[in-house]
């Protein structure tokens, strides 16, 4: 079995230990640190720029995995890129030319990743899916971290899980937006690969067994 990937959102950390923070994630398995980047226009919220994500990355041993969400991308993919982004991943909703703009990802050297927003049907991918590396699907409406989990994700992960082995492609589908405990077992069934958890990792009385526990979803008894 091919495990999952667990991605701790750092939007979610104590911003004033935010080195000791990166550095407790080292010592998980956590596999990518996933970076949410707001602009305050695509979302109503603001988060990092380019220089917090250096610093980020100069403290972190993990893939840096850089969600943006942000109006008009394709101006700051090789900013970001540059800064340290091992994954950028764009919204359709803000990309027009969205083919175009997973071209210019995959030519700064990145793994390319679409995000959807919850009301955005997966078939809108149908004509660039064997382009994309990552599908992230917002299970929350995006902009802000410690939201409800929508429930009508799971049919989406199952739609897309399935337009993935029609065409037998490697595309990792990740899903990002009130993830814990309480869900990720029925994400994971449903076809996902990836699990972005902020609040459920950071805010944690034991953000590193909280990171243990959802990387070992599936191993009976675990956690029951
Ligand atoms: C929300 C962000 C998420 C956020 C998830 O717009 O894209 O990555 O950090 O936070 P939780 O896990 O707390 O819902
Ligand atoms: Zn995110």
């Amino acid at each position: 079995m091919i495990k999952h990937l667990v991605a701790p959102s750092i939007l979610a950390c104590d911003y004033g230990n935010i080195q000791k923070e990166i550095e407790m994630i080292n010592d998980t398995d956590a596999d990518w640190l996933h970076v949410d980047i707001m602009d305050g226009m695509f979302v109503p919220n603001i988060s990092f720029g380019a220089d917090m994500l250096k610093v980020i990355k100069l403290h972190s041993k993990l893939p840096m995995d850089v969600h943006l969400m942000i109006e008009q991308p394709d101006r700051y993919i090789q900013t970001f890129r540059n800064a340290g982004a091992d994954n950028i991943t764009v919204h359709l909703e803000a990309c027009t030319h969205l083919h175009k703009s997973i071209e210019i990802i995959k030519n700064a050297g990145a793994k390319a990743g679409v995000a959807l927003n919850p009301h955005s049907p997966v078939s809108l991918l149908e004509d660039i899916l064997e382009n994309l590396d990552i599908v992230l699907l917002m299970s929350v409406n995006p902009g802000f971290g410690g939201q409800k989990f929508i429930y009508q994700t799971i049919d989406k992960i199952r739609k897309l899980r399935e337009m993935i082995l029609v065409k037998n492609l490697p595309t990792l589908i990740e899903i990002d937006g009130g993830i814990g405990l309480q869900n990720a077992e029925s994400l994971l069934q449903a076809g996902a690969d990836v699990l972005v958890a902020g609040s459920s990792v950071f805010k944690a009385g034991n953000p590193k067994l909280a990171v243990y526990a959802l990387k070992n979803i599936g191993i009976k008894g675990l956690y029951a």
